[in-house]
């Protein structure tokens, strides 16, 4: 009995491995931006992201630039930005819809401070995007 859950189990997971983006898609297309919740502690629990835009503010240097994988709709970076003004944010995520028909369309979201790209990173995708990857601070 034990045996055959196992089985089943190993199967089930290798299908969720192969199909994880098109469930990713799915999810986001079931909830747009209504299932995770805006994480508003942030920047409290990581302090340095405040310390770092506000040392670059004061110099009068460009402003950081965070990365952000497995952005999903937005519920982490939009309210850092709130919180955190002169910061810059990239950010990928495998789902197509999260990024191009959720985030991209929030009225929070702008390109003067937020790059937005569809990418698994699991896969050969994520070289293309190395020098993006590499050109962050956070
Ligand atoms: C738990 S959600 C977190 C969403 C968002 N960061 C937040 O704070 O609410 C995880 C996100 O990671 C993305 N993701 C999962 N595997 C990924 C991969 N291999 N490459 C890129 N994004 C991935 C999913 O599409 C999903 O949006």
């Amino acid at each position: 009995m034990l045996c055959c859950f196992t089985f089943i189990h190993a199967c089930r997971l290798q299908k969720l491995e192969k199909d994880a983006v098109k469930y990713w898609n799915n999810f986001y297309k079931n909830n747009t931006n209504h299932f995770f919740k805006d994480r508003h502690y942030l920047h409290r629990e990581i302090p340095e992201i405040s310390q770092i835009s506000n040392y670059c503010k004061e110099r009068g240097l460009p402003s950081p630039v965070l990365l952000e994988v497995g952005s999903g709709v937005g519920n982490a970076i939009f309210p850092l930005i709130e919180d955190v003004p002169y910061l810059k944010v990239k950010t990928m995520d495998c789902s197509r819809y999260a990024v191009e028909e959720v985030l991209k369309k929030s009225p929070q979201y702008s390109p003067n401070w937020c790059e937005a790209h569809v990418c698994d990173i699991a896969t050969q995708e994520f070289v293309r995007y190395r020098p993006y990857v590499d050109n962050t601070d956070v």
